[in-house]
């Protein structure tokens, strides 16, 4: 009798949380705001928007109400690393959702479910092992190339293994991406060698943050580094944190701002890494816990001299 009400006890909280976390949780969006001394003395701020994995599809109303919202932060950059769409139909609700932000200069990557539509399986799976072998079917099979095409007609640079400048409040930016580590698709060394010594920020983008890639740019003299795909770990352990990262970073620096550690021989400096946690979730598993949902604005400002 007893094991039996242990047993219905521990049920009704499993259904409960199920509940909260693909209910409320995974609704429950926040901005976070983080400064980051990176730019040189006397300059700045700048006020950059960092948003990932929203994973759109078509139904998700309150999740574009929120990216919709975004607008009337009024950055002076935007960037996105990925794993925006989710569906084929999304592509139109994405770009309706960022409106006027198409308007503020930005950038983008592909994350691979930009190219893979989210197939059905275990959730939990990630637990065990990364999601990184999910993609080898033979052709991508969601238009990626529409989305990066309409992302590009709007004014966004398109970094997929590309480099780009930009120029922002009269501070030169020297810009690098890569498609998908994750998917094996990032190719640095069609944007390998030295960042530009004389741009104000030398920033690179890339979906998911694996470590050899992120010494790569570090090593090149990238002083800021974005990333998403961890989503934060999605199911947070209160007190304890992300249980997996889903790719190569450790645990600790599963979404934030960190120090990468790789030193580089071009100005003897390491580079800051920011990871998102992210919009946005799998439809195949649409929960969050201890991990709300998230957009952050990002605010460089000078390093001391
Ligand atoms: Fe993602």
């Amino acid at each position: 009798m007893r094991a039996r009400t242990i047993a219905s006890l521990a049920a009704v909280t499993g259904a409960a949380a199920i509940g909260y976390a693909s209910v409320i949780e995974r609704n429950w969006f926040t901005l976070k705001e983080q400064d980051v001394p990176v730019l040189p003395p006397g300059t700045g701020p700048l006020r950059v928007l960092h948003i990932s994995d929203i994973h759109l599809t078509p139904g998700r109303h309150r999740l574009m109400a929120f990216v919709r919202s975004l607008a009337s932060l009024e950055p002076d950059l935007v960037v996105n690393t990925g794993d925006s769409i989710a569906a084929a139909e999304a592509i139109g609700p994405l770009l309706d959702s960022l409106g006027p932000l198409l308007d503020v200069p930005g950038m983008f990557v592909y994350g691979s479910n930009d190219l893979y539509s989210p197939k059905p399986g275990n959730p939990a799976r990630y637990l065990w092992r990364t999601s990184a072998g999910d993609h080898n079917r033979d052709e991508p099979d969601l238009p990626w190339e529409k989305l990066g095409g309409e992302l590009t007609a709007a004014g966004w640079l398109d970094l997929n293994n590309r480099r780009g400048q930009l120029t922002v409040k009269g501070l030169g930016l020297a810009l690098a991406g890569v498609h998908d580590p994750h998917a094996d698709r990032d190719r640095y060394d069609l944007v390998a060698g030295p960042a530009d010594p004389a741009a104000a920020l030398r920033l690179g983008i890339l979906h998911s943050p694996e470590p050899p890639v992120m010494d790569r740019f570090a090593a090149d003299g990238y002083d800021l580094l974005l990333a998403g795909h961890t989503h934060g770990g999605q199911l947070r352990v209160p007190g304890y944190g992300a249980l997996v990262t889903n790719c190569g970073i450790d645990r600790g620096r599963v979404s934030g701002l960190s120090m990468h550690p790789q030193v580089s021989p071009e100005n003897g400096k390491t580079a800051w890494l920011h990871v998102s946690a992210g919009l946005g979730t799998s439809p195949w598993a649409p929960v969050r816990f201890a991990c709300r949902p998230e957009a952050t604005l990002l605010t460089l400002t000078p390093r001391s001299p």
